[in-house]
């Protein structure tokens, strides 16, 4: 298995790695636009070459960076590959001077927690409107 940094991805592999994990599948043009505006990405491979995990950051780069869809193929789940995936990501931005900022279910904290991340009791707020 190889952890990558912004190395290349075919969208047609994120819309499987997608697809794998029942989130539906996204126009290739659309991905392609949602992958240049990053800030950067990390992925997983495995011996074989394919895309078994990725992670999606958002940044402006100064201050704090939106982490969004660590995903991991359905079958490859279980085997540490996500928290290799973070390890690496919370690495890049500790390196970058970046404060994660994520927003996850209830139910995956406890998968969060291990890698120093937890509710905010600073005195911010989330405001959404679904
Ligand atoms: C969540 C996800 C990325 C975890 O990746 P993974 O490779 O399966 O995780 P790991 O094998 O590294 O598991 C690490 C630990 O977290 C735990 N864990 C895994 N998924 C978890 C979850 N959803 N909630 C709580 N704990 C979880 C594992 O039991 C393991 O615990 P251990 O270290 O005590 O054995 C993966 O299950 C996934 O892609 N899920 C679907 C997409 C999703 O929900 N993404 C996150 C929301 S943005």
């Amino acid at each position: 298995m190889r952890i990558e940094r912004n190395a290349k991805i075919d969208v047609n592999e994120l819309n499987n790695l997608l697809k794998s994990i029942g989130w539906g599948l996204n126009s290739s043009q659309k991905l392609e636009e949602a992958l240049k505006l990053s800030w950067g990405w990390v992925t997983a491979r495995d011996d074989e070459n394919r895309l078994i995990g990725f992670v999606q950051i958002l940044s402006d780069g100064i201050k704090h960076a939106y982490i969004l869809r660590l995903l991991v193929h359905n079958k490859y789940q279980g085997k540490g590959i996500g928290t290799k995936i973070m390890e690496n990501l919370m690495e890049l931005l500790e390196e970058n001077n970046l404060s994660p900022v994520l927003l996850t279910k209830p139910s995956e904290e406890g998968f969060y927690s291990k890698f120093g991340l937890s509710r905010s009791n600073k005195g911010f707020i989330s405001l959404f409107k679904w």
